[in-house]
């Protein structure tokens, strides 16, 4: 692991068994509260979005959208939000998925973004990858070329970052937790 994975994981919170028994859950709030951390979690993002040559900056509400916010006036591209279902009034794209616990939809607007745009995907965590691969689906359907996701956090053991790879998503991932 790198010097700022290490970093990282020492600021982030644990607290066990949330929402549910036998579930570490990687609680990323003591990062925004570390205005250090917040900053170099944000430069090192915008380092990899220089190198994918990305258009837009699109991230997954609610955790998501304190670091695209932040990514996006930092590189001065267009945000986009992919919102919970049922948040959105404006015409919309759905997708439904599993989550680690639960199943949820997600929505764009129908004008989110032009076909051919270069996307960000950008998500506090990767658990199973059920979310950023719905939201993946969903810039498929506006013909958006999705260049790769950002996670603060990737949990490998559950499989999510494997399967996003395999679906052709580059995936940057600051830290991991076994
Ligand atoms: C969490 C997290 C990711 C997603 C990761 O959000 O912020 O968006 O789950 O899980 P996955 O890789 O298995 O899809 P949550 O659904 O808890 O929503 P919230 O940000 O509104 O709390
Ligand atoms: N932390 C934050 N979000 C999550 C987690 C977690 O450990 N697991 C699934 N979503």
């Amino acid at each position: 692991t790198t010097r700022l994975a290490n970093f990282l994981k020492a600021r982030i919170r644990t607290v066990p068994d949330w929402p549910i028994a036998g579930v570490n859950f990687r609680d990323v709030t003591t990062l925004f509260n570390d205005p250090e951390a917040f900053r170099v979690m944000i430069e090192a993002f915008s380092l990899d979005c220089t190198q994918l040559g990305v258009d837009v900056i699109a991230a997954i509400d609610a955790r998501g959208f304190i670091i695209g916010g932040a990514l996006s006036y930092q590189l001065h591209k267009p945000f986009v939000l992919v919102r919970k279902k049922g948040k959105l009034p404006y015409t919309t794209h759905t997708e439904d998925y599993a989550l680690e616990y639960g199943t949820a939809s997600i929505q764009i607007n129908t004008d989110a973004c032009a076909p051919g745009q270069r996307v960000l995907l950008v998500d506090d965590l990767i658990a199973t990858g059920g979310t950023l691969l719905a939201a993946a689906k969903l810039f498929a359907k506006v013909e958006a070329e999705v260049v790769g996701v950002a996670a603060i956090i990737d949990l490998p053991e559950l499989g999510g970052s494997a399967k996003l790879r395999e679906a052709g998503l580059p995936v940057h991932s600051l830290c991991s937790f076994s």
